[in-house]
């Protein structure tokens, strides 16, 4: 990695890592905390501005030229034990671009900024993207404050909220580039240490509850029971099935019984199905499908099974006009991976990714990784594209 990127990454490596080596960074815990503090140190160190919402989403601004500025960056925090540079990469990457324009004495024509946004994974709240959706006013203040999280916290007892300052992070952003680790091998089999993306494939998040009724574990007989598992377990099943069917992906990668007793039936167990698919049609037949099996496996049961969309986000392209200015023979890829630059792209601001190479593919898992080299290719990458965004030649 580039000295000022290695030096920023050695910063933050032990933050919030767990003795397997994977990382928990939840939003508003200590270690996402330890992490904008540190964010908030390295903007005061460079002399930049700056600016936060009652989320905590946060630019720090090279106040520079005039007009609508451009704006890098990512997250900071992490899914439950996941890696080092599922957001982190982005941030750093972006900071360690700036210090390069800044070092070779490039004058903007516009105002440069680094920022991160709050909760993307949904690990805490559940909600995908919470931080960047309330930005661009896509979830409403009024509907994210009644959130909680596993142990009954409220998001609006935690954070004051948005009601008086919901854009004040966006308001004058004229163009976002995230730079993030690809989160598959694309690159890999592309021989290429840096990407496009081209867009997000519609994905979403749906909260799937069954409930049969809790029992004796020895002294029910099978022909008696309404265990809500056996419909969970069967729709865990259909899940997989129909993603393979549709050329689609699904997972339940979270389930809960209660009262979850070894030897009791279960009352309820409650699970969240994660599906993508290439386009809104395929992503939806998918869910009717395993949701209707569900149903279908609910009746033999004696089960019923209720459902709630968390959060569901539509296809996503990312700006043409964008893409072509950064293109620089890379290679285009679509992310089956949600990101900020998605909800910020559908809120109509000019947005574009860079991705950089992992060559495990691994990702939301401690083994996801970038080799150093291919970091400062990232960099150099997003330092010419923000040469460019922060010059004479490109117009908002
Ligand atoms: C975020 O990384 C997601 O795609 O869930
Ligand atoms: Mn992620
Ligand atoms: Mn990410």
């Amino acid at each position: 990695m580039p000295d000022d990127l290695e030096r920023m990454w050695a910063d933050l490596l032990p933050i919030g890592r767990t003795a397997g080596g994977g990382y928990r960074r939840q939003p508003w815990t200590g270690a996402e905390t330890e992490m904008r503090e540190w964010f908030g140190e390295q903007a005061r160190a460079r002399g930049l501005r700056l600016v936060g919402d009652g989320v905590g989403n946060t630019v720090a601004w090279w106040d520079a030229g005039a007009g609508p500025g451009v704006l890098s960056g990512s997250h900071l925090d992490s899914v439950v034990d996941g890696g080092a540079y599922d957001g982190p990469l982005g941030v750093v990457s972006a900071l360690a671009a700036l210090d390069r324009l800044r070092a070779e004495g490039f004058e903007p024509v516009r105002p440069l900024g680094v920022g991160f946004f709050v909760e993307e994974e949904g690990s805490r709240f559940g909600r995908a993207c919470l931080g960047s959706r309330l930005a661009t006013g896509s979830l409403a203040w009024s509907e994210a404050r009644g959130l909680r999280d596993d142990d009954g916290v409220r998001l609006g007892d935690l954070v004051p909220g948005l009601e008086a300052d919901r854009s004040r992070v966006l308001g004058g952003v004229a163009a976002f580039v995230e730079l993030h680790v690809e989160q598959g091998r694309g690159l890999v089999h592309l021989d290429a240490p840096v990407g496009l993306a081209s867009g997000i494939w519609p994905h979403g998040r749906w909260r799937l509850r069954f409930t049969g009724r809790a029992d004796h574990a020895g002294s029910t007989r099978m022909e008696d029971r309404a265990d809500p598992m056996l419909t969970f377990a069967s729709t865990a099943l259909a899940a997989d099935e129909q993603a393979r069917l549709h050329g689609a992906r699904a997972t339940v990668g979270r389930v809960a019984a209660a009262p979850g007793v070894t030897n009791a039936i279960p009352g309820s167990v409650t699970a969240w199905l994660d599906a993508r698919a290439g386009s809104a049609d395929v992503l939806d037949a998918l869910v009717g499908a395993v949701l209707a099996q569900a149903e279908g496996r609910a009746a033999r049961d004696g089960t019923r099974v209720e459902v709630e969309a968390e959060s569901v986000s539509g296809p996503v392209t990312f700006d043409a006009g964008l893409a072509g200015l950064l293109a620089d023979g890379r290679p285009l890829l679509a992310s089956q991976a949600g990101h900020d630059a998605g909800v910020l792209a559908a809120a109509g601001i000019p947005t574009a990714m860079l991705l950089v190479r992992n060559p495990s593919g691994v990702s939301h898992a401690p083994e996801e990784s970038a080799e150093a080299e291919d970091c400062r290719h990232g960099v150099a990458a997003l330092t010419e594209t923000l040469r460019r965004l922060a010059g004479p030649g490109w117009q908002p």
